[in-house]
């Protein structure tokens, strides 16, 4: 590669360097989102994209984190999805009882289809994070990805979470940050005006997503109002790790 190049390409990692870290964090009035996913084209589309590229990186980083806490026993994916995440689950830690759960029952069978392509034994419920249909201390392990912001009563969400876990139980809540640096909101931007298919465009996904979100301080008011103690919110570029141990 000639010297030209070499210097082009060190120009163009410092311009994007500046850009993901300089750009100033956007300070906006969180937008709420919908709830569940039950419009089928929207269930559909939703499934396509959770296929491309920065999805996948973030579970893969998602399931690294999982790996430090030595998950065992019963794991329980509130708001599932498509599924995507749980199946990888299966793969990484066939040793665990897999439940997945969501609000939304028309997503649900995109995520029984998923597992059963995979051929992987995994539980799906119907249901919502405010009533979870768990008994108290019953679950060993939590996990929650880009859900948190749907959620009516977060709360409450978090109540509940922290009831059905088990003593010495973990959770793990991942989802966007509303105060990201503004790069952030260009790049979903783009992605929701150009690359997203149409249903998701309809319904501004994935930037209604980082609107809805929550910030720091705001996950941190939330959790500061129920009786949870032991949890640390970990900051990252666009979004944050929320973990709780019981
Ligand atoms: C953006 S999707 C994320 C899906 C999946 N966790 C992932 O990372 O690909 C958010 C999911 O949360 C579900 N959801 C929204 N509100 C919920 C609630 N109160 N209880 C359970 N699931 C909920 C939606 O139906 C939707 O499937």
């Amino acid at each position: 590669m000639s010297t030209y190049y070499i210097v082009l390409i060190i120009i163009g990692m410092i311009i994007l360097c500046i850009l993901i870290f300089g750009l100033p964090r956007k300070k906006s009035i969180r937008k709420p989102n919908i709830e569940g996913i039950e419009n089928p084209e929207v269930a559909k589309a939703f499934a396509k994209m959770t296929n491309i590229l920065p999805f996948k990186i973030l579970r893969k980083k998602i399931i690294n984190r999982i790996s430090k806490l030595n998950p065992s026993g019963r794991l329980f994916d509130v708001g599932c999805g498509s599924g995507n995440l749980i199946v990888e689950i299966s793969e990484k830690f066939p040793h665990l009882e897999l439940i997945g759960m969501d609000i939304s029952a028309e997503i649900l069978d995109r995520a029984k289809l998923r597992a059963d392509e995979k051929q992987k034994k995994i539980e799906f419920k119907e249901g919502t994070v405010e009533k979870l249909p768990f008994s108290d201390e019953s679950v060993d392990f939590i996990v929650s990805t880009l859900s948190l912001h749907h959620w009516i009563n977060p709360q409450k969400g978090f109540q509940e979470i922290y009831r059905v876990l088990k003593k010495e139980g973990a959770a793990l809540i991942f989802d966007f940050r509303r105060d990201s640096r503004k790069f952030f909101y260009g790049f979903l931007t783009f992605i929701t005006k150009i690359i997203a298919p149409k249903p998701l465009k309809e319904i501004n996904e994935p930037l209604g997503s980082i609107q809805s979100s929550y910030t720091l301080k705001e996950v941190e008011n939330i959790l500061s109002k129920i009786s949870i103690v032991n949890y640390t919110i970990s900051p990252a570029l666009a979004w944050m790790y929320i973990q709780i141990k019981k």
